[in-house]
């Protein structure tokens, strides 16, 4: 992806992974639930000035810069695709929030950075695509600073896929996935030090698929796109469009749980009698 986009082939285009098409299309990619999803983090987690917070596979940055636009506070941003860091450093630079804003090219299984030096460590859904998830969650423990959070929002199937359809996705973002469901998920995100401490469940919404049609037509119509030669232009509109409409079909199968785990002090005992929300849902 270090090609200037003139240069690039049909081929080189059908190879790419879904995150690499992000990259080179300059999508937005929200967490699940977008910026609804984020302003709750950001609340329920207290951010403010003076926080820290890492945020784990940012891709083009949307999370990291609308998190410190809202709440003043510093975020590390990290990812292993520097195209999409590249972005998001724009992206920062345009909203006015690049001196608080760092995007490093890190791995979030190994990242680095200092024992105990965030107060939040967010990580949407980005969990999911790492194949040693375990590593990664004792990743994000060792950063966190007791009393801190962990922010994420994993996604999973409320109704199970085909084996097709998993197949399919798994291809097109270049990672296995398997169907987790909601329990998985919660259970993941309790270990050690840390507890659960807030969730909140969500459904996708059914979008046509002439939307989806609509939307890649103005992704494609995007100014940095327009050097394209003839073909590379007709293999990305094949290549995202097929992976958008695939989505479409994944996500009227799955939902979310936007979360957050704290980690306190070793030893801490677990709560026994816990309770669930009945009134107002
Ligand atoms: C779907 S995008 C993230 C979208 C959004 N930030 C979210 O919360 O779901 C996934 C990103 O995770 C990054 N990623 C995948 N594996 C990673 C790893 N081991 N360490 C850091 N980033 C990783 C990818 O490069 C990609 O940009």
């Amino acid at each position: 992806l270090t090609l200037s986009t003139r240069e690039l082939t049909a081929d080189q285009i059908e190879a790419m992974s879904y995150n690499e098409l992000i990259g080179l299309v300059r999508e937005t990619n929200r967490p699940p639930g977008g910026l609804r999803s984020i302003v709750k983090i950001a609340q329920q987690a207290f951010l403010r000035p003076g926080r820290r917070v890492l945020e784990i596979g940012t891709s083009t940055g949307i999370t990291a810069v609308e998190l410190a636009g809202f709440t003043g506070c510093e975020v590390v941003a990290i990812d292993i695709n520097e195209a999409s860091l590249e972005d998001g450093r724009r992206r920062a630079e345009i909203a006015g929030v690049a001196g608080v804003v760092s995007f490093e090219l890190r791995d979030a299984t190994r990242t680095e950075l200092e024992d105990e030096s965030f107060d939040l460590v967010f990580c949407g859904n980005v969990t999911s695509l790492v194949s040693d998830r375990e590593a990664a969650l004792a990743e994000y423990t060792r950063v966190l600073r007791t009393g801190g959070f962990i922010g994420a929002i994993p996604m999973y199937y409320t109704r199970p896929p085909s084996d097709e359809l998993l197949e399919a996705v798994s291809q097109a973002i270049h990672v296995q996935i398997e169907a987790h469901d909601r329990q998985f998920w919660l259970d993941f995100f309790v270990a050690g030090q840390l507890h659960p401490h807030w969730v909140e469940d969500f459904e996708f919404d059914s979008i046509a698929s002439d939307d989806v049609d609509a939307f890649v037509d103005e992704i494609l119509g995007r100014e940095h796109l327009l050097g394209l030669s003839d073909d590379a232009r007709s293999a990305l509109a094949r290549r995202y469009g097929h992976d958008m409409q695939l989505f479409r079909e994944n996500l009227s199968h799955m939902g979310f749980s936007v979360l957050l785990a704290r980690k306190e002090p070793a030893g801490t005992e677990r709560e026994l009698f816990t309770a669930t929300v009945v009134s107002p849902k």
